[in-house]
């Protein structure tokens, strides 16, 4: 039982995805306690549709955090693998997720993304 996954479940009421009707929510949770909650947001140019936990994050990097700054990541679905990308660039040590068939799935970043790409240099 994950209190934060059952926010961000919550938090998915009120996504914007009336294109696929796939509600997603996310809640950030930094090293100093304050949320940021976030949920997929679409467009009609398909490809533009924006994940819940990246929205999420999003507003934890505009009121000022920095990777390394986020404790925990909860997410009302497994991460996709373009927003492992992005938990690997804010070095998530806990992503909190609910798994397709209902149990909850507790990891780092690093172990969501093996072999990791980084910028060179
Ligand atoms: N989605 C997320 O918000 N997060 C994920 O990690 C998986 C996918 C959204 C994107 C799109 O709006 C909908 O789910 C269906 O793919």
């Amino acid at each position: 039982m994950s209190e934060l996954v059952e926010r961000a479940e919550l938090a998915a009421q009120r996504a914007y995805a009336p294109y696929s009707n796939y509600l997603v929510g996310a809640v950030v949770r930094t090293t100093d306690g304050t949320e940021f909650v976030g949920t997929n947001v679409e467009n009609a140019a398909y490809p533009l549709s924006q994940c819940a936990e990246k929205t999420a994050i999003a507003a934890a990097a505009s009121a000022g955090y920095r990777p390394g700054d986020i404790k925990v990541v909860a997410i009302s679905a497994s991460p996709c693998g373009g927003c492992r990308q992005w938990l690997h660039e804010w070095r998530v040590p806990q992503v909190e997720y609910r798994r397709a068939d209902g149990t909850i799935g507790t990891a780092s970043a690093a172990d969501l993304l093996p072999d990791t790409w980084d910028l060179p240099g």
